[in-house]
């Protein structure tokens, strides 16, 4: 893990990774690693054509390790609700189930840009209400960004957001806070509907979002709302014609076992790993062969 704290001076001007150094003119061109991912950078990434990766995270060891492999984007996620805590959906997650959670991944990583979901009932009463929780996820927890759900009616919200200095990342196509409005787990933007998502993607770029996530969008939809933003697009079963991807770790590294979503790769058998270490070590438990020696004062 790094032991930078997240909170330690850094440059004012992070280098994005096109900008190279050639000291006095001579010798090879050497790429400045970032110091610190910033939404500018995953603007940039998109302007190069480079695809960024983005997981949830919620604990310090996952996100310590999602960070040294390079992933530019933690999103501590309200899917917490029912990857942590156990619940059917992300509806019951409150803010102070969140805040503890988002600082310990934003302790945790010295390169990825950290954003905090704001959970159900949290912002969408008002403007001034979305800021007073993305004031708590900044300040409490050390959070870099926020991020809600809703098209054109959150506006409001990531304007006076943007405006206080919070960095907003929106989400729209299928928004799990309103399953329950939205008939269930469905693919939005088919047909007529797909009008209505760009023009919310660019009501939302408007307004000032830094980035958007698009949950269950047919991908030749998604690939037009990526092609109307300056923005970068961040899909989950949205095609590969976003500009990056999001995945619950839970669910890509096999942690949870199940039913998957279609748009889930599963990349491993954490799962697996940890049963059979489990079991490795009850067996030796009841066998009298650990401790051993070695491990005995
Ligand atoms: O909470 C979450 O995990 C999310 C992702 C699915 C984008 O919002």
């Amino acid at each position: 893990m790094s032991q930078t704290p997240a909170s330690s001076p850094e440059p004012s001007a992070d280098p994005a990774p096109a900008e190279t150094v050639a000291p006095y003119g001579t010798g090879p061109v050497v790429p400045k690693p970032i110091k610190r991912i910033r939404t500018h950078h995953l603007r940039e990434m998109k302007q190069r054509g480079e695809r960024f990766a983005m997981l949830t995270a919620y604990e310090q060891y996952a996100a310590a390790t999602f960070d040294e492999a390079g992933i530019e984007v933690l999103l501590v996620g309200d899917s917490a609700s029912n990857n942590v805590y156990a619940n059917e959906t992300s509806l019951p997650v409150t803010v102070d189930e969140l805040i503890p959670l988002t600082r310990a991944v934003a302790r945790s990583v010295s390169r990825a840009l950290v954003v905090a979901d704001l959970p159900f009932g949290s912002y969408q009463a008002s403007a001034e209400q979305a800021f007073h929780t993305a004031v708590r996820f900044m300040k409490e927890a050390g959070a870099h960004s926020v991020k809600l759900e809703g098209g054109t009616a959150m506006v409001p919200q990531v304007e006076l957001l943007t405006r206080g200095g919070i960095p907003v990342m929106a989400h729209i196509g299928f928004t799990p806070q309103s399953e329950h409005t939205l008939g269930g787990y469905r693919v939005q933007g088919r047909g007529d509907d797909a009008a209505r998502m760009i023009e919310e993607a660019q009501a939302l770029e408007a307004a000032g979002a830094f980035a958007i996530v698009m949950e269950m969008v047919p991908g030749d939809v998604a690939a037009q709302v990526t092609a109307a933003l300056a923005i970068p697009t961040i899909g989950i079963g949205a095609g590969v014609h976003c500009d990056g991807q999001v995945l619950v770790w839970q669910d890509a590294f096999g942690l949870r076992t199940g039913r998957m979503a279609t748009f889930v790769k599963r990349y491993a058998d954490v799962h697996g790993v940890l049963l059979k270490a489990a079991r490795d070590y009850a067996a030796d438990v009841k066998a009298g062969t650990f401790p051993g020696p070695e491990h005995t004062f």
